[in-house]
């Protein structure tokens, strides 16, 4: 084969807790990811010439080294020569639909994407877990978008344990196109807030991660109830970015005034929130709530539900 289309599912936290700072200069994390519908297409194909190419619809998405897609692929050259010698470069085009700079994970599931897309290319026969050690060093979040689903993401987001699947949960997400967070800062803003807080003892730092296994959100995820899910929702990074973006602080009291919604956050370091619902019919209805009660053209608002998959072969030529 010469060529894979892949989908490439956008994440959400259902759960984030920032528990202690590390020494390379990232944060110890507690979370539940959550794989959902909304994805962009990666088309991966074989070229003759022994460069990466990068294309994509959007505008607003760079096409050099600082996509991580394109990074993603140079990891593959340069771990696996000879391959690359053998089978030549590679072209990469992304139909992008997932928001950019969002909290939704796009960059990351678009290079876990490419891992995949070249690993079956190139014949590697590399295992899931080989993958996401490889995603690891790409970013955080990357290993998660391999299989996706339902999981707790502990460590720097990277170690991973898999939780039954959820597929009956309706969400509409809201996005403001111009609007743009960096995580970065928010990290880095949370730290100088709130770093007294963190816990800073190897053992207590463990115990503390450990005791997300035991929950009352993981208990909700594993009962498959929608409704406390949604109450359980948390995400620390709230505390220092809805303080500085009131238009996201608005969405998110607009989201909790609906009818029908079950519970709202914000996702990642955001500046996306989201809302669950029981079914597509009543997160339809509140996306037109939403609209009349926000006039702003600058304000995206999707419809999508969870599910079970991360990167997902759809055709190969
Ligand atoms: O790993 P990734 O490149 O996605 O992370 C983006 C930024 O988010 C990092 O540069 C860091 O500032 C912050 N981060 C963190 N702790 C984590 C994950 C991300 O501080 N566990």
């Amino acid at each position: 084969m010469r060529s894979y289309s892949l989908i490439a599912p956008a994440k959400i936290n259902l759960y984030l807790e920032i528990i202690g700072d590390r020494p390379d200069g990232y944060h110890e994390l507690s979370m539940i990811l959550q794989s959902i519908g909304l994805a962009d297409q990666i088309d991966v194909h074989s070229i003759s010439t022994d460069s990466i190419r990068v294309r994509c619809n959007h505008p607003q998405v760079p096409t050099d080294k600082s996509n991580l897609a394109y990074r993603a692929a140079e990891l593959m050259a340069m771990q696996f020569p000879q391959a690359f010698a053998q089978y030549g470069g590679v072209e990469i085009s992304i139909n992008k639909q997932i928001p950019v700079a969002a909290g939704l994970a796009g960059g990351s599931t678009n290079a876990a994407a490419v891992l995949v897309g070249i690993d079956l290319l190139w014949k590697l026969g590399l295992t899931q877990s080989e993958l996401e050690e490889l995603g690891g060093t790409l970013g955080s979040d990357v290993p998660f978008c391999v299989a996706g689903g339902t999981a707790i993401a502990t460590g720097r987001g990277d170690q991973l344990s898999p939780l039954p699947s959820l597929d009956n949960i309706y969400i509409v997400l809201g996005k403001y196109r111009s609007l743009e967070v960096s995580t970065p800062w928010a990290y880095k803003t949370y730290r100088e807030q709130f770093g007294d807080s963190y816990i800073r003892d190897s053992d207590n730092l463990a115990a503390r991660a450990n005791a997300v296994h035991s929950g009352a959100i993981v208990k909700a995820v594993v009962d498959k109830n929608p409704g406390e899910i949604a109450q359980k929702l948390h995400n620390d990074l709230e505390r220092v970015v809805l303080p500085v973006y009131p238009q996201v602080l608005e969405l998110r009291e607009v989201f909790a005034n609906q009818e029908g919604v079950l519970g709202t956050m914000m996702s990642g370091s955001g500046p996306t929130v989201f809302a669950l619902f029981e079914s597509q019919q009543e997160a339809e209805q509140v996306k037109l709530q939403v609209k009349e009660a926000i006039i702003d053209e600058d304000l995206e608002l999707f419809v999508t539900r969870t599910i079970t998959h991360g990167i997902k072969v759809v055709s190969s030529v």
